[in-house]
């Protein structure tokens, strides 16, 4: 049994809180009774109706899609370019699980599972998630330490990371970083370099969690096992406090 308002939000209705308005609006009927209490517990037994139409929990997805750049990180994209959901083949409303810039390739989830997609941005969840970043420069290991202890962004301090220097190309001044931050902020790891002064020519996210791009080309995508994804629902419980 669950709330009426967690049950339409699963349903794919609209927001929680949106469900909430709905309810209280009385536009839902449970078993063709009038139902304008937000305590109201339901179950898949029950029939349920908004606005007289029958709503039913959809099957739930969850896809591991290896990023190319120059793709659109949302569902739709107003000027019709190529987003990340053409890369997936499903007719479920799946939507991507947190952003990776455009021009970042690399490790990205898709679902249509708003509780994980929740617990997972939440940011008191601290999912590892790791970077390779081709800066301009030959990083020194005060900046190294600097990543890893914490840069002031927008006058807050980023969280401890791991920093790792993978390659120096010393002929062509560049350097290559692995970067595992727990945050998602804005362009984090790109501010983060600029930050000390450094511009990210080529950023890839190769892990999420427990998830590597193993056996995935650009541009490939597949499903999650149910193992992978019980184990993310446990790692997203554990590490939230
Ligand atoms: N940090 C960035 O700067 N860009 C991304 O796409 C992801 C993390």
């Amino acid at each position: 049994m669950e709330r009426l308002q967690k049950y339409l939000s699963e349903c794919g209705v609209a927001s929680r809180r949106k469900c909430e308005e709905i309810i209280l609006n009385k536009k839902v009927k449970v078993n063709g009774k009038i139902i304008d209490e937000l305590g109201h517990k339901v179950s898949d037994s029950d029939y349920i109706t908004v606005n007289d139409i029958e709503v039913k929990k959809k099957e739930k997805e969850y896809y591991i899609l290896y990023k190319p750049e120059k793709v659109i990180c949302s569902v739709k994209d107003e000027k019709n370019r190529t987003t990340v959901i053409d890369y997936i083949n499903t007719n479920e409303k799946i939507f991507p699980i947190g952003r990776l810039d455009y021009d970042t390739s690399g490790l990205l989830l898709l679902t249509n599972d708003g509780e994980l997609a929740n617990m997972l941005t939440h940011p008191s969840h601290k999912v590892e998630k790791k970077y390779l970043a081709k800066i301009d420069g030959i990083i020194n290991l005060k900046d190294i330490y600097m990543l890893e202890n914490g840069i002031v962004l927008d006058g807050i301090k980023t969280k401890k990371a791991k920093a790792k220097i993978q390659k120096i190309d010393k002929k062509n001044k560049k350097s290559f970083v692995e970067l595992t931050i727990t945050e998602g902020r804005n362009h984090q790891v790109k501010n983060m370099f600029g930050a000390l002064g450094y511009k990210v020519l080529k950023l890839k996210r190769t892990n999420y969690d427990f998830l590597t791009l193993k056996n995935l080309s650009i541009g490939q995508s597949r499903k999650l096992t149910i193992k992978e994804i019980k184990k993310l629902y446990n790692n997203a419980k554990e590490k939230s406090f």
